[in-house]
């Protein structure tokens, strides 16, 4: 078993002595300032160790690596080609340097990805060691005393992995540099090479992986040319990375005999391993290239111990953070597009408004409505404008889009969720709530589009205009319908919806005759927009039950209040109050004290209505006037009497108001009395009575 490992041995080390196939040309001295020809070509340095001058930290190592420094702290190493190269060219009576080509791989592992340092140099030197030469931004070259003395006659290509330090200026990490009898660079270029496309590919010299050098000067034409690159490459790159014409201060600096080789130099806390895996050399008259040196030729590259750590913690911190503030700035600009996007459509949402479903697009809406053209207004009052708008052409996306400008927007995110939930109701007898949209200070309310007009034009303005009455059939449906609706509100939902503004010009009135509850809820909004200590009651005049001007608080019964009113006035066509003297309720309620109810029916439907049911109507109407809520109905009662169902139950006592306001209904019987100081609602200060919903507040 031990002697058959020992053979194999063996047989590697015979056959790694034969692919390091290394061919020296030694110089040969001629004369004085007479070039000759030197040509060396190291695949691996196995075998010819002592060709090579090590010094310092340097050694080559039994795999034929040249290690020039190892990863101990503040060290310096070099490796020289132990002759002299003769490059100064005798031209008669000029002298010049001669051509020079030159062709390393070498390999930098530093103590972890962050840590490496301080770098190399291949060096031109008078001597083959450098004795006085110190570390870290030395790189084992020269020293602080002598770093830029012109009598020091030292060329280099420095291979720098440190960034900027103190005295050396305008340093980056990761760079190549040729250096004239100093460590500041009078060329520098960060470490890239061209591809074939000519586009620049950068790497990191401290990579671990084995890197190739080139750098060819020819003589007549005093070009220099330099190339760096990975390894691995196939093919050397076309262009170099640093090309120079001219390179005068050569000429001051090649002595009659120069050493060539390598320094290099570890600092305190930034220490790299540096290797040469092979090298070959030419210099002449004449440029000839040096021998390229295949990868495959050479011993195997030394194992990559650079620890990952440092890299981490530091840059890799470093890198996070950056991409984090990157990140964030490019999430702050895309929100502010996004943000001025929003403006320029009028469109800017609050952190509230998102996550709506019934939220609509103030452009679609802006679009659907001719922007908002005042061709396309079908009504005001209530709390807003009505637009009428088309999603498309077809005549189902037709919408009505109620435009409100509340006092404040303070109760509309509130109110908001009330609409989400409104949105849900569903009803025959109810407008179809579509949607909603917030636009500055204004709220849009989209619902379904109801083309007959509302129960105020059908009773008011269209018998006046085409003499064409509302029939009683008609009429019953529709005070039936309205039950229904309110009932739904009411009862029959998940939650209680009280309307608060149950009048005719909120009832619309489909094609089928059939009516429909708009606005519901809506005076909620205005409800709450106020602070806590002032009591604001909402509605309107004639149809405000009258604990509401007490306690402010709505409730079913206020609203079954509005119904009876709004019942009694499509029975009798006619409006509930007039200039605060004539009140249909009490009216009512006087015709049937004097025994004949009748005479409230509408007189232009003549005899055509059903005494009958016109009674009902009547009683039932007057019933949900009553003064005391609990005394009046509730929906579910009153489509029942109003059905026929039940019997209408007799009213109780306490019907009416006051003593006061008693008599001046009475006295209002004729309409046109003059005493205008007492009313229902007298406690307000309400100077305006018309049609449109108010809002009263008081302390
Ligand atoms: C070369 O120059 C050195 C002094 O620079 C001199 O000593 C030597 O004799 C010269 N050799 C020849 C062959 O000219
Ligand atoms: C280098 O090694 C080769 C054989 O591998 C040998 O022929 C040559 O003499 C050596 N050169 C030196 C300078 O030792
Ligand atoms: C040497 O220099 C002189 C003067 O500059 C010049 O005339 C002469 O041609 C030069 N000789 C050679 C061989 O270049
Ligand atoms: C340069 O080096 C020489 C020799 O070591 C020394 O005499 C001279 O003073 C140095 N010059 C400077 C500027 O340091
Ligand atoms: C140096 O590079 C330039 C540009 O690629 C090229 O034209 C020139 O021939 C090269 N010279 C030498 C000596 O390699
Ligand atoms: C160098 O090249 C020139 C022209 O190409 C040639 O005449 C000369 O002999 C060459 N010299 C050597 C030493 O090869
Ligand atoms: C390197 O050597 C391998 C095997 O010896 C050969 O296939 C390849 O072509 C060579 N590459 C170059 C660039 O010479």
């Amino acid at each position: 078993m031990g002697t058959g490992r020992a053979m194999v041995l063996l047989l590697l080390l015979f056959m790694l002595f034969l692919v390091l196939d290394v061919s020296v040309v030694g110089a040969q001295k001629t004369t004085n300032t007479t070039t000759t020809t030197t040509e060396f070509t190291f695949r691996g340095f196995t075998g010819n160790e002592s060709s090579i001058r090590l010094a310092g930290a340097a050694m080559i190592k039994p795999d034929g690596l040249l290690r020039i420094t190892d990863r101990t702290q503040t060290v310096t190493g070099t490796a020289f080609y132990n002759k002299p190269v003769r490059l100064l060219e005798n031209n008669g009576n000029s002298t010049r340097v001669a051509s020079f080509s030159t062709s390393f791989v070498f390999v930098i592992i530093p103590t972890s990805s962050s840590n490496g340092g301080f770098g190399f140099t291949f060096t031109l030197s008078p001597t083959p060691d450098r004795p006085e030469a110190d570390a870290a931004q030395y790189l084992g070259l020269l020293n602080e005393d002598n770093d830029g003395n012109l009598t020091n006659h030292v060329f280099a290509v420095e291979f720098d992995t440190v960034q900027g330090f103190g005295d050396v200026s305008d340093r980056s990490g990761n760079h190549i540099g040729l250096n004239f009898n100093s460590l500041t660079s009078d060329v520098q270029e960060p470490v890239v090479y061209y591809d074939e496309s000519g586009r620049k590919e950068d790497f990191l010299l401290q990579s671990g992986d084995p890197i190739q050098a080139l750098l060819d000067y020819d003589g007549p034409t005093q070009t220099l040319n330099f190339t760096v690159y990975p390894a691995r490459l196939k093919s050397r790159p076309v262009r170099p990375l640093i090309s120079q014409q001219h390179v005068p201060k050569l000429v001051e600096i090649v002595q009659e005999e120069m050493y060539v080789g390598f320094t290099a130099a570890t600092g305190i806390d930034q220490s790299s391993a540096h290797y040469v895996m092979g090298w070959s050399f030419s210099s002449g008259v004449n440029l000839s290239l040096a021998k390229p040196l295949n990868l495959s030729e050479l011993p195997p590259p030394p194992p990559n111990t650079a620890k990952k750590t440092g890299y981490d913690s530091g840059v890799l911190a470093l890198i996070v953070a950056l991409s984090g503030v990157t990140l964030i700035l490019l999430a702050l600009l895309f929100f502010f597009l996004m943000y001025k996007k929003r403006l320029q459509q009028g469109d800017i949402l609050e952190d509230w408004e998102i996550n709506h479903p019934h939220r609509r697009r103030y452009k679609d809406l802006y679009a659907a409505t001719d922007g908002f053209n005042k061709n396309r207004i079908i009504g005001t009052g209530g709390f807003g404008t009505v637009f009428r708008g088309s999603l498309s052409s077809s005549p189902s996306d037709q919408i009505a889009v109620k435009k409100i400008t509340p006092n404040s927007m303070q109760g509309v995110r509130e109110f908001v969720a009330e609409i989400e939930s409104l949105g849900r109701l569903r009803h025959k007898n109810l407008v179809n709530l579509q949607g909603w949209c917030k636009h500055k200070n204004d709220l849009l309310l989209i619902y379904d589009y109801i083309p007959n007009g509302s129960l105020d034009s059908l009773l008011y303005s269209r018998p006046r205009q085409s003499g064409a009455v509302l029939s009683w059939n008609a009429r019953l449906q529709i005070a039936k319908g309205i039950a229904s609706g309110l009932l739904y509100l009411h009862e029959e939902w998940e939650k209680i919806v009280i309307h608060r503004d149950v009048k005719p010009s909120n009832v619309l009135i489909d094609d089928d005759m059939n009516p429909r509850l708009g606005d519901f809820g809506l005076a909620r909004l205005y409800e709450r927009e106020t602070l806590s200590h002032t009591t604001v009651v909402v509605g309107t005049i004639g149809y405000m039950a009258p604990e509401l001007t007490r306690n402010g608080k709505s409730s079913t019964a206020s609203d079954v209040f509005a119904f009876g009113v709004l019942l009694l006035e499509i029975v009798s066509g006619r409006r509930p109050t007039d200039s605060g003297t004539f009140f249909l309720a009490d009216w009512v309620m006087e015709l049937r004290e004097t025994g004949d109810i009748l005479p409230a029916v509408d007189p232009r439907l003549g005899s055509g209505y059903e005494a009958g049911e016109a009674k009902v109507a009547l009683s039932v109407g007057l019933l949900c006037c009553h003064q005391r809520p609990a005394s009046r109905p509730s929906m579910r009662r009153v489509l029942k009497y109003l059905n026929g169902e039940e019997d209408v139950p007799e009213i109780g006592d306490h019907w009416g108001y006051s003593d006061s306001s008693k008599r001046s209904k009475v006295e209002g019987y004729n309409v046109s009395s003059d005493k205008a100081n007492s009313s229902s609602v007298a406690s307000f200060s309400v100077t305006r009575v018309s049609s449109s919903s108010v809002i009263m507040s008081g302390r």
